[in-house]
């Protein structure tokens, strides 16, 4: 489905309900700013139900839209069929769903324990594949929506289990891009590269940790982001930098990528 025909920075979505995950820090919470500036309802979702009232209030104050908020941990099973639940509900439907929750893993592989690995397997895969599937069968039913899985551009690079959680994502957006077009829907993975949010702290990383050139900001991401969705596509990797690294990495043979293995983890 295409929307919007006009000049890329006045395309505008369809109206319907925006929902976020990871919604109250870094790239979450500028889709929520962006889309409830365009006149979204909004749903949010995070784990700290104190943030998640503030970033509510703050936006339904400045926006003028109804901004609801569902508290979960989307590394637990239940909470995440919490979530799916309100996606199902056709009386009151999520128009758009944006798969955003995330966290990093500081340590290698082999180092991390194996429940932080099932945790990051969860929250990267699991719970964006159990919405995605909540949300695909409500917008099919009803002939539109939209999904954003975001991903990253460590999907093309060998950064460990976090790249190969990435990659799961931009395979399935591709995949369901072409098969749900018919039936309205257009599903999109996000792969920004280095952005400023609280993920690099949150992880204990320095900003250091890569050359300030690779540095993206969220409002840019994420505007990028949505025009590209509004165009129908299936990957979106905002800045000209990043695609051009996306671009070569496709090109250049695994082992000579390696030196991006670590960049971002000190
Ligand atoms: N920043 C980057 O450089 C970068 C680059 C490429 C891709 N990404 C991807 O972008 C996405 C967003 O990351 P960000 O940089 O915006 O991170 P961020 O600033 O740390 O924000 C993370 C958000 O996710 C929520 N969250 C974390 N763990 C959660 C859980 N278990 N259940 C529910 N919500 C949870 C947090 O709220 P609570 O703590 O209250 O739950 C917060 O709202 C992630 O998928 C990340 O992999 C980031």
């Amino acid at each position: 489905m295409l929307w919007g025909m006009s000049p890329k920075s006045m395309r505008v979505l369809p109206p319907g309900t925006v929902m976020i995950t990871g919604a109250t820090a870094g790239l979450g919470l500028e889709f929520a700013e962006q889309l409830g500036a365009q006149g979204h309802p909004l749903v949010l979702v995070a784990r700290n139900l104190e943030r998640l009232k503030e970033v509510a209030a703050e936006l339904e104050n400045k926006y003028g839209v109804a901004v609801t908020t569902i508290s979960a941990d989307l590394t637990n099973r239940a909470d995440v069929d919490k979530v799916a639940l309100r996606l199902g509900d056709q009386k009151d439907p999520i128009e758009i769903l944006i798969n955003n929750a995330g966290h990093g893993l500081k340590q290698s592989f082999l180092v991390n324990d194996v429940e932080d690995e099932q945790a990051h397997l969860d929250i990267h895969v699991t719970a964006p594949m159990r919405l995605s599937h909540a949300a695909l069968r409500s917008m099919t039913q009803r002939g539109h929506g939209a999904i954003i899985n975001v991903a990253s551009v460590a999907a093309f690079l060998p950064r460990g289990s976090y790249s190969a959680a990435k990659d799961y994502m931009v395979k399935f957006s591709e995949w369901a891009n072409s098969e749900f077009a018919d039936q309205g829907v257009t599903v999109m993975a996000l792969c920004p590269g280095f952005t400023r949010t609280e993920f690099h702290q949150r992880m204990d990383v320095s900003a250091d940790s890569a050359p300030k050139y690779l540095w993206l900001e969220a409002d840019r991401v994420v505007s990028e982001c949505l025009a590209d969705l509004a165009a129908g596509k299936a990957i979106s990797i905002p800045s000209k930098r990043y695609k051009a690294i996306v671009g070569a990495a496709t090109m250049i043979p695994s082992g000579a990528l390696r030196r991006f293995q670590s960049m971002g983890r000190k």
